[in-house]
């Protein structure tokens, strides 16, 4: 742990208190080391700075704990055990995938342990004004230290959703990625995308992209490279929906880029299924509309943990999900009788149904079952639906029944992004035989006959390990780092960060799998390998000035 880390801790304490009167109460003792991670959440302030001690340990012990690291994956237990950030195999994430289709629609169902991760971000009123509360932690961390290489600025705080993605390649399209199948998500991972080490604000959000010279065909005639899968815990769940978007072809590198773009991680066209509301004139744009909420036009910041109306819908999506009726929002001008005190809080994304190929995937039977007292941590039995073919060639990949798919798995948990999600190699995925994944074929049609996924001797799931893949950008991997003479520096320590990738000279045509497992005791393990390059405790290298 370094200075940085320690005055971090620090901070989230003073930013979480909040949870120490409502949550951190009931836990028992024995629960605190689990709990870690949800300190950093921004969250329980009695356990925080036992978890980051947790998670601490675990990057420290990631290599030697390797020998007892084949629980879970040599049998389908009903559900995958949480290994990342509880103290043991840090880096790895067991997360099992089934997939069914009927004469019209795609089913997926993923399950993993992870914490509950149904809040975002919020507008909260304090010492006089309205402030905005929430974001990811290397965000907060950068705050902080005031260190913009390494996050954004002005963060107050650490409060962000669980996300899991699924990433789709088509190699039987004209334009497709040629070598997704060998290198998978990796493709789309570079120097300078977020929190990499040559982002710099002005290169904005995300930054994933293929370059043009991965695609076959002519990737003028298709934006999109890749298809993307993307469920959010909070900015789409509540009301039974996932994001939709897509991995643009395009080498970011070379365009000038705003600060306020995605990089090529596109929203697919129409409207997403939240918006972001924004502090106005001293105050916010949508309160809670009390007549949904027993009066209340704000919670208070002190019920945090337990109040119902973490999230707010616009009146159409008032009746979507599973927790409906579903508090709703009421204009700013619209507001009568209500004057802002301390501790008031809005949340700051509102959820609203979407339109067009944005909204297509649907999130029915979606569910969390809490493992700890406090509801942190549990098992996510995430569901997704959309059309085989939703009829949106620009931004959409369809399954075509016979056909095999490349498809990357990834999760988010707690406030971790970017880099310090995990993802799976490359596999393949068929509406027939043969695949690593094979769809089932169900009659019916429609998104509302869902599978009973239960049933495992039906819809079998399969294991995949999932790890975090530390500061391995593509230009790393394919050995163009080592060729440009490229100079990081660890910032705490001042070393040259290693950029010789032992394969290099492979990369591109040779499968990551070829040369490499994921865990301990396999080939070249990446539980040990990547955590050498960065775990979610480590700064971010910064290029030598
Ligand atoms: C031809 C074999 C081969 C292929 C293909 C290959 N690698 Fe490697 N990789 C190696 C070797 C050899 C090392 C060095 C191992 C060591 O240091 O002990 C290595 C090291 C690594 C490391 C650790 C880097 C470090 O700092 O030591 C990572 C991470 C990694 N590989 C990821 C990948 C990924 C991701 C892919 C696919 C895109 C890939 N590798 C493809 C052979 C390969």
């Amino acid at each position: 742990m370094n200075q940085r880390q320690l005055r971090f801790n620090s901070v989230l304490v003073a930013v979480a208190l909040v949870a120490a009167s409502c949550a951190g109460d009931t836990g028992p003792a024995g629960t605190a080391g689990a709990d870690g991670a949800d300190g950093a959440d921004g969250a329980a302030g009695a356990t925080g700075p036992a978890g980051a001690a947790g998670a601490a340990g675990a990057d420290g012990a990631a290599g030697a704990d390797g020998a007892d690291g084949m629980d879970g994956s040599d049998a389908i237990a009903a559900v995958p055990t949480l290994e990342g950030h509880n103290g043991d195999h840090g880096m790895i994430l067991p997360y099992d995938v089934q997939a069914a289709y009927n004469d019209d629609t795609f089913f997926w169902r993923v399950t993993y342990r992870g914490n509950e991760g149904k809040r975002h971000q919020y507008l909260r009123y304090t010492g006089g004004a309205w402030q905005k509360e929430g974001g990811d932690r290397r965000d907060a961390q950068g705050s902080i230290d005031g260190d913009e290489d390494q996050g954004d600025q002005g963060q107050l705080s650490t409060i962000y959703e669980q996300r899991t993605s699924i990433m789709v390649n088509d190699p039987s399209a004209t334009v497709h990625v040629s070598n997704f199948a060998e290198g998978g998500c990796f493709l789309t991972c570079h120097n300078d995308s977020r929190h990499m080490p040559e982002w710099t604000a002005a290169n904005g959000h995300d930054g994933k992209w293929v370059d043009p010279s991965h695609m076959t065909g002519s990737p003028a005639d298709r934006d999109m490279a890749l298809d993307l899968w993307h469920w959010r815990g909070a900015r789409s769940n509540p009301i039974a929906r996932s994001d939709d978007q897509y991995i643009q072809t395009l080498d970011w590198s070379a365009v000038t880029r705003t600060g306020a773009d995605d990089g090529g991680r596109r929203g697919d066209a129409g409207d997403s299924v939240f918006f972001n509301q924004d502090i106005t004139a001293g105050n916010p744009d949508y309160m809670l509309d009390p007549a949904t909420t027993w009066g209340q036009h704000s919670f208070d910041w002190d019920d945090f943990w337990v109040t119902p109306f973490y999230y707010m819908t616009v009146p159409e999506a008032e009746m979507l999900g599973a927790f409906a009726p579903n508090a709703t929002t009421i204009e700013w001008a619209d507001v009568t009788g209500y004057t802002a005190a301390e501790g008031d809080t809005v949340p700051r994304r509102i959820l609203r149904p979407g339109a067009g190929s944005r909204a297509d995937i649907t999130a029915y039977g979606t569910t969390f079952t809490p493992d700890t007292p406090d509801s942190s941590l549990g098992v996510w039995k995430v569901q997704l639906q959309r059309a085989l073919n939703t009829g949106n060639a620009a931004d959409d990949i369809a399954f075509v029944v016979g056909n095999t798919y490349d498809v990357g798995f990834e999760v988010h948990l707690w406030e971790y992004t970017t880099r310090d999600h995990y993802i799976s190699f490359p596999m393949t995925m068929s509406l027939g035989t043969g695949g690593d994944i094979e769809a089932v074929s169900v009659t019916g049609a429609g998104a509302f006959a869902i599978p009973n996924f239960d049933d495992h001797a039906t819809y079998p799931p399969v294991r995949v390990d999932l790890f975090q893949p530390g500061i391995t950008t593509w230009e790393f991997l394919d050995g163009s780092n080592a060729a440009d003479g490229k100079v990081y520096n660890d910032p705490v320590t001042g070393a040259v960060v290693d950029q010789v990738h032992g394969g290099s000279s492979s990369v591109g045509g040779t499968a990551c799998t070829v040369c490499h497992d994921v865990r301990n005791g396999g080939a070249l393990p990446m539980e040990t390998l990547a955590a050498q390059r960065g775990g979610v405790w480590s700064d971010t290298p910064t290029d030598a000035p």
